[in-house]
């Protein structure tokens, strides 16, 4: 299997570490593990990349795979996993393609920074309703669409037009980076409309406020990042399977 994100993977695995890195700490994992609540379930981990989410959830009592089409990540998750084990397991799968894993197994499945990564989001929301038990949670965060803009990372892109509404695939250089990455760039009716398409029930959606403790941080884990100066990087969205 061929990934974008081999590319960049080493470099990913020591950025994101165990813990997650800077945005990861303050803005995701938080927010993340109050809307999987305590009870032990069934989680899929979509695009789990080097596996520290997933991991982590393990490490609370939920019985977690974490799948990612990119098989260098899915090596350092493994690696990470037998240095130190959490009963977290790794696949290398496309998320494209979940319709292999058994029918309404999973009671929570999780994507955490994914879907701009990928082209068809209808067979990846296919899958994950048909991987999903009736009523199970599917949560998802992605890069803010109304902040991170195309400009956000191409400043020197000259905006002859709202890039608002601009949907489409835009290569980035995040801060740090070896290599480029492609990012697909939606509205974040795009978003929306599909989890009514499938029939998703939106329960709650969260943008994580930028804390001065976070900015500080920032700075100085990550100084070649830039920084918004308005609004916030994520939105966090967790629904139902009707
Ligand atoms: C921004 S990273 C996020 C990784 C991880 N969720 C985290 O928060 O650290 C995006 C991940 O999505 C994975 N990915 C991209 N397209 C995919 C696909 N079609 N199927 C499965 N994983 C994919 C990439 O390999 C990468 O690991």
């Amino acid at each position: 299997m061929n990934s974008e994100w081999d590319k960049i993977a080493e470099w990913w695995d020591k950025k994101i570490g165990e813990e997650g890195d800077v945005f990861r700490r303050f803005l995701l994992n938080p927010y993340l593990f109050k809307l999987i609540g305590k009870n032990p379930q069934r989680i899929l981990d979509v695009g789990c990349g080097n596996g520290y989410f997933a991991r982590k959830l393990a490490k609370e009592g939920h019985k977690v795979l974490g799948i990612d089409n990119s098989p260098k990540m899915i090596f350092f998750a493994q690696k990470r996993e037998k240095h130190k084990p959490t009963g977290a397991e790794f696949r290398i799968m496309d998320a494209r393609n979940l319709k292999s894993l058994p029918r309404g197994f999973f009671d929570t499945v999780i994507a955490n920074v994914v879907l701009e990564s990928i082209d068809d989001i209808d067979s990846v929301f296919e899958g994950i309703k048909f991987v999903l038990k009736k009523e199970g949670n599917f949560i998802f965060s992605i890069l803010h669409p109304c902040f991170i803009t195309p400009d956000f990372y191409i400043p020197n892109l000259k905006p002859r037009r709202n890039l608002y509404f601009l949907s489409k695939p835009i290569y980035i250089k995040m801060g740090g980076a070896p290599e480029k990455i492609m990012f697909f760039h939606r509205p974040l009716q795009y978003y929306f409309s599909k989890l009514i398409r499938f029939r998703f029930n939106i329960q709650r959606m969260i943008e994580p406020p930028l804390t001065k403790k976070f900015l500080i941080e920032l700075k100085r884990e990550n100084p070649e990042e830039q920084v918004l100066n308005k609004g916030t990087y994520f939105i966090i969205i967790k629904s139902k399977n009707e």
